[in-house]
């Protein structure tokens, strides 16, 4: 199986510049279903979550072309609406798919995109969206059928703010008739960026970025040129990674508005940043232990938890880490404990670590995305060396890290 190896203790030089955003862009690519002209998309990064959704899309007859960092999606040709199975299975974003195929061809039938280690991940929520909008629901073990002549619009307010639910409704919902509104909704700036591509193509959406978002339907969409917004969690990572390693680093093409409370909790807990328009510089700083609660955007980033509690480890003091949005995104920890690291689990939503604490390089498997990223921080500040397996997690959300790592000086190799 392939890994990272990572010898610790190199401090990091340089400039590292951030890419599209993965959440951007694994909706985007389902949006361009509402049209059936051409969509070009820009700054769209080279990870594997991106290919698994373009094989889902090219399976049912899109034509995808990639020209470096643009991507240009056809789905005039598609006639089928019912997603090959075994590739589903392979990316939980792929639910994106039944929103924009029941609008488009009235019917959809696939399978439940399953969960991940972060937590159950079901996707009632998204089919009662669909029912309050006039689709009935057959399903079967663990397969389901949508069907609905004419999508109508809806008020459809949700328990809880869920970010791909407001997404799938939002673009769903353009070509419904008549007006649904959408209460609760999630605020992340993929959804204002996402809004504002539909908008340019012909729909009628307000309110996005707020918690209440209404949209009209229209009969049909154009498509355009949409440029992916920079990757925040991608630049949080490297600003934490800059900081962990007491390195000088900037942290370039990014937006330091869309990570406000991220860069106020860093520096609250000690970190020197020098925040520019389109970029961040981190300076060596000492830490101290501070209270951390994940929220829904604006708040703290459940997807920069583990980045942020692997520096808590280097901290003065105790740190209280509460993750309120998913309940199996704290059990990393015990990973970096093997590595020596003072943690004690509460509670699945919380954690206490007592920092600083010496880390010590070990094989490792990376459970999820965000927690494998977790690890090769505490990697690039451990004694000795640090093996990181199941690394498809990290490559999933990651473009190219190995080499814009190592182009920052830090040692650390992919083994096959
Ligand atoms: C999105 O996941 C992001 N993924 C996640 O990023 C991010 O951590 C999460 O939002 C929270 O910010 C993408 O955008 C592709 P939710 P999502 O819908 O939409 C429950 C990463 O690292 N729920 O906001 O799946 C759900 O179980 C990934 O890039 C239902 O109960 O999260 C969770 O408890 C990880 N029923 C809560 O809502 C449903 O039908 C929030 O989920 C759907 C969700």
């Amino acid at each position: 199986m392939p890994q990272y190896v990572i010898n610790g203790g190199k401090k990091l030089h340089g400039e590292i510049k951030v890419s599209g955003a993965k959440n951007a862009a694994l909706k985007i690519l389902p949006a361009c279903l509402l049209s059936n002209e051409t969509c070009a998309i820009k700054n769209i990064p080279d990870i594997e979550d991106i290919r698994r959704m373009s094989e889902i899309l090219e399976d049912l007859g899109a034509v995808i072309v990639r020209n470096g960092s643009t991507m240009t999606v056809e789905t005039k040709n598609i006639k089928r609406s019912n997603p090959k199975a075994e590739l589903v299975h392979k990316l939980r974003s792929s639910i994106m798919l039944a929103g924009p195929l029941l609008a488009r061809f009235g019917e959809v039938t696939m399978p439940h995109p399953g969960g991940c280690v972060i937590g159950k991940r079901p996707i009632d929520m998204f089919l009662s969206a669909f029912e309050a909008m006039g689709a009935t629901i057959h399903e079967h073990e663990d397969f389901f059928t949508l069907k609905c002549h004419k999508l109508q619009g809806a008020k459809i307010i949700l328990p809880w703010v869920a970010v791909t639910v407001t997404e799938s409704i939002m673009m769903t919902a353009c070509l419904a008739e008549g007006i649904t509104t959408l209460v609760n909704a999630a605020m992340e700036p993929e959804i204002s960026a996402l809004a504002g591509y539909l908008n340019s193509c012909g729909a009628k959406i307000s309110g996005a970025g707020s918690p209440i978002i209404t949209i009209t339907g229209v009969e049909k969409l154009s498509a355009g040129t949409y440029e992916l917004i920079p990757d925040r969690i991608e630049a949080g990572s490297f600003i934490i990674m800059g900081l962990i390693t007491g390195s000088e680093i900037k942290v370039s093409n990014c937006n330091p508005k869309n990570l406000e409370t991220e860069l106020l909790m860093l520096q609250k807990a000690g970190a020197k940043l020098e925040i520019g328009s389109n970029y961040v510089i981190t300076k060596k700083s000492h830490f101290h232990g501070v209270e951390l609660r994940t929220h829904e955007y604006p708040g703290f980033s459940t997807d920069l938890q583990a980045p942020f509690t692997a520096l808590m480890t280097q901290a003065d003091g105790q740190s209280l880490i509460h993750e309120i949005i998913f309940e199996g995104r704290l059990f990393y920890t015990d990973k970096l404990v093997q590595m020596g690291a003072n943690i004690i689990m509460c509670d699945p939503h919380r954690v206490i670590v007592h920092g600083p604490t010496k880390l010590y390089g070990r094989k490792l498997e990376s459970p999820d995305l965000r927690a494998g990223m977790a690890l090769i921080l505490a990697g690039l500040v451990a004694e000795g060396k640090t093996i990181v397996e199941n690394i498809y997690q990290i490559e999933r959300g990651y473009e190219n890290i190995v080499a814009r790592l190592q182009a920052l000086g830090a040692d650390i190799t992919k083994q096959d």
